[in-house]
């Protein structure tokens, strides 16, 4: 008797990574590369327009999965430069665990752009990255993940987080944005992560009135509650502090500018999104005494805490309820970049 157990197997997994290959193409991840990814790229191209190396296009590094929405994207709006064999100032990572020939097909899209098809943690590890940024780092670097950034099975400090960390090192000499992407579902990920998380936030609120009193202005309710109740929010406001605290011990001056959030599958999850900007510190040089600069540095990133909290993050679903012409103009502008990708010879 045949057995078909391999087939059935082999097929539910193509089903499931057409559902997420499906879920790159929807209105409200749309709504944030236009509203937010595209605005901020603009103003960092109008930084690099006269670098005579890239002819004023920006660096790009990406997680674009096959459809590659998002170069497409900026491409089309003239952020990005192409030339007859692909994107000469991108760079792509992406690895699909049930199905690394998946890679394969992002070559249709993005022709000989430079990509690498292993785990963007695997990149930093093996000092592929740091080989890539050495001469050329990045104007943008876009960490899209699909999955949360405190997984169950990981340490505490997970290893995306230390590959994160990481590339704020080795792109420490120059200003840059970083947009950040995570599935936000309490019951997948590390507990002891999110209690270090939550014991930090605790210990500078009781520290710093200032930042307590725009807390409870902003959010209302306690810590520990914001945590049980509603992880995704709790996700929102606290994980900018890891990231801005992760540039200050590289002397990088850091702002969290914008926060996206939306559901997926009908509210199991939510996505969060963050756009961070962040630029070299110039010494001051009135200040020669070491422990008065440590203040200054201290100072500077407890006010980009406090700058974060100030602006409320964007709830995607409210902005799209009840806009139906939106939301067709967002599926119509993906459904027009993804016609008018192939264009490269391989
Ligand atoms: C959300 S999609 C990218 C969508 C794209 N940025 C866009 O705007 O359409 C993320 C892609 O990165 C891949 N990916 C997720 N986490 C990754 C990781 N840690 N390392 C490498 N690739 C990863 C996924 O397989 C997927 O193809």
């Amino acid at each position: 008797m045949v057995d078909y157990r391999e087939d059935i197997e082999y097929s539910k997994k193509v089903e499931k990574r057409k559902e997420s290959t499906l879920s790159f193409i929807c209105p409200k991840k749309h709504y944030v590369r236009k509203e937010g990814w595209l605005t901020i790229a603009r103003n960092r191209k109008e930084v690099v327009s006269s670098r005579v190396e890239t002819q004023g296009y920006i660096r790009y590094f990406s997680l674009c999965g096959k459809e590659a929405i998002d170069v497409l994207l900026f491409e089309r709006e003239g952020i990005i430069r192409a030339n007859a064999r692909g994107y000469p100032d991108v760079c792509y990572c992406d690895f699909v665990e049930d199905n690394p020939l998946e890679f394969a097909k992002l070559k249709e899209t993005l022709g000989k752009t430079k990509g690498f098809n292993m785990r963007f943690e695997e990149l930093v590890y093996d000092g592929s990255f740091q080989k890539l940024v050495q001469n050329e780092p990045f104007d943008v670097v876009n960490l899209d993940f699909c999955g949360s950034c405190f997984p169950k099975h990981d340490a505490p400090d997970s290893k995306t987080l230390r590959a994160i960390e990481c590339v704020l090192k080795l792109q420490s000499a120059v200003s840059f944005n970083l947009f950040i992407t995570f599935r936000a579902q309490r019951s997948s990920e590390n507990s002891g992560a999110i209690k270090e998380l939550r014991d930090v936030m605790e210990k500078n609120l009781s520290q710093f009135s200032d930042f307590k009193s725009v807390y409870e202005e902003k959010i209302g309710f306690p810590l520990n509650i914001l945590c049980e109740n509603d992880y995704p929010s709790f996700l929102l406001h606290t994980f900018p502090k890891i990231l801005l605290g992760f540039g200050n011990n590289y002397n990088l001056g850091g702002e969290c500018i914008r926060r996206f959030y939306y559901k997926r599958k009908e509210g199991e999850y939510k996505i969060v999104k963050f756009i961070f900007s962040f630029e070299p510190r110039r010494e001051n040089n009135r200040f020669s005494d070491r422990s008065r600069k440590t203040v200054q540095l201290a100072n500077a990133y407890h006010k980009s805490i406090i700058n974060c909290l100030k602006n409320s993050p964007i709830n995607v679903d409210d902005v799209l309820t009840n806009k139906p012409s939106l939301r067709a103009k967002l599926n119509n502008d993906q459904e027009d970049l993804i016609k008018n990708r192939g264009k490269f010879k391989i």
